[in-house]
């Protein structure tokens, strides 16, 4: 490769920070024993894992046994949408939401193929559900909400609490998608009343790969993986043991930072848009406004008549990463059905990047940024 990427894209993935690959490092190699053995080194591995199971419980106010490991935040969103509707054969509807990420809404899709009837839900122009219309249409053959604590195109923090107080007034499960808000948001299962919620490691700066999926203790959830009887016989398989340590040292440091990195990325987020809104005064911010509502460091901006697939690609060869608002279905690249969902004007959608910074983001790292913007799109 060449010079060292200028990386505005940390809602898709982060890299690993030191201090959760030096955790990581001895499961690699010396404590390398399976979990389920009944020997010292399995053991004591066996104790790690419900340690970091521990270690995350209580970051998200939930019990130990509460928290099940899985191979990241697409299995959790699958396991949480396909298991309890395969657990309630007599209720076959669920409800969604149009700005969903693809693991849940391919689930969905999935379970309409089996019969089972879905309800996607509008948002506004900012990405925001109506809750009148959720109460609405949850009906007695309801078996799952499930709706996402933030979007990760245009970063939009649903009121979860409100929300979850709908579901447990009408006796519905809740399944949350917190897989973008996790580092951002402190999460209070109880307090949220959720049934269900998914994270990823590698969203907080820990491995790919590994993830979690909370239920609450007495929710009705089939299995999705068959096999041994790993996670108290609910998700097969052997354990991966370092990056269950990376991930749960990786949400501990996230959390500890949450308060800081947040006001930074904050006010980042509002130096790059500033700086582009001067430059090009019709430029449309997309989500909500910079604020509370909003992922601190997520920017999902359009230009008017530009094409953000190019633009994207020269600024690559600049060595800059960010993402577009599109997304690759056979070979075609399409607006994406979010920014569908939240009607971004014929003449903008096409235009769109979403800029995302994280907690090594630099200033001069953003003049860059915004200089290689404004060059394109203006000439
Ligand atoms: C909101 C959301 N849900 C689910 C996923 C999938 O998570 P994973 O990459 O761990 O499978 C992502 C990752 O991009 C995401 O942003």
């Amino acid at each position: 490769m060449k010079n060292k990427p200028l990386y505005f894209d940390y809602a898709s993935t982060t890299k690993i920070r030191q201090e959760v690959y030096e955790a990581m490092l001895p499961y690699l190699q010396e404590e390398f024993g399976n979990p389920s053995s009944l020997y010292d080194i399995g053991i004591h591995n066996k104790k790690t894992i419900n340690q970091c199971r521990k270690v995350i419980a209580s970051l998200i106010n939930a019990e130990q046994h509460e928290i099940f490991f899985c191979s990241g935040g697409t299995e959790a969103n699958n396991w949480a949408i396909k298991g309890v509707a395969f657990a309630h054969p007599n209720k076959r509807e669920i409800i969604t939401t149009k700005i969903e990420h693809p693991s849940v809404l391919n689930s969905c899709q999935f379970l309409e193929k089996l019969g089972y009837k879905v309800i996607y839900l509008d948002v506004d122009a900012e990405g925001f559900i109506n809750l009148q219309e959720l109460e609405e249409k949850i009906t007695p053959n309801t078996c799952l909400v499930s709706i996402m604590m933030a979007n990760n195109e245009i970063g939009t923090i649903q009121d979860l609490e409100a929300i979850g107080g709908i579901c447990a007034r009408k006796g519905v499960l809740l399944h949350t998608d917190a897989i973008q808000a996790i580092s951002h948001l402190p999460i209070d299962v109880k307090k949220l009343k959720v049934d269900l919620l998914s994270f990823s490691a590698h969203k907080f700066y820990g491995p790919k790969g590994i993830g979690c999926l909370y239920i609450r203790t007495g929710t009705k959830i089939e299995n999705l993986i068959h096999g041994g009887n790993q996670e108290r016989e609910k998700r097969a398989g052997t354990e991966n043991v370092a990056y269950v340590v990376g991930m749960a040292k990786a949400i501990e440091l996230s959390y500890q930072e949450m308060f800081t990195h947040n006001e930074r990325e904050r006010t980042l987020s509002e130096l790059i848009y500033d700086r582009l809104k001067q430059a090009i005064p019709d430029i449309r911010l997309n989500g909500p406004a910079i604020g509370s509502n909003r992922l601190p460091g997520n920017l999902n901006v359009s230009f008017k008549n530009v094409d953000g697939s190019q633009l994207c690609f020269e600024l690559n060869e600049q060595g800059i990463c960010v993402s577009t608002g599109s997304a690759c279905h056979s070979d075609l690249i399409e607006p994406s059905h979010v920014l569908q969902a939240i009607r971004v004007p014929d003449e903008y959608i096409k235009g769109t990047l979403r800029i995302t910074i994280g907690k090594d983001t630099k200033v001069e790292e953003i003049e860059k940024l915004t200089q290689e913007i404004i060059k394109r799109v203006k000439k």
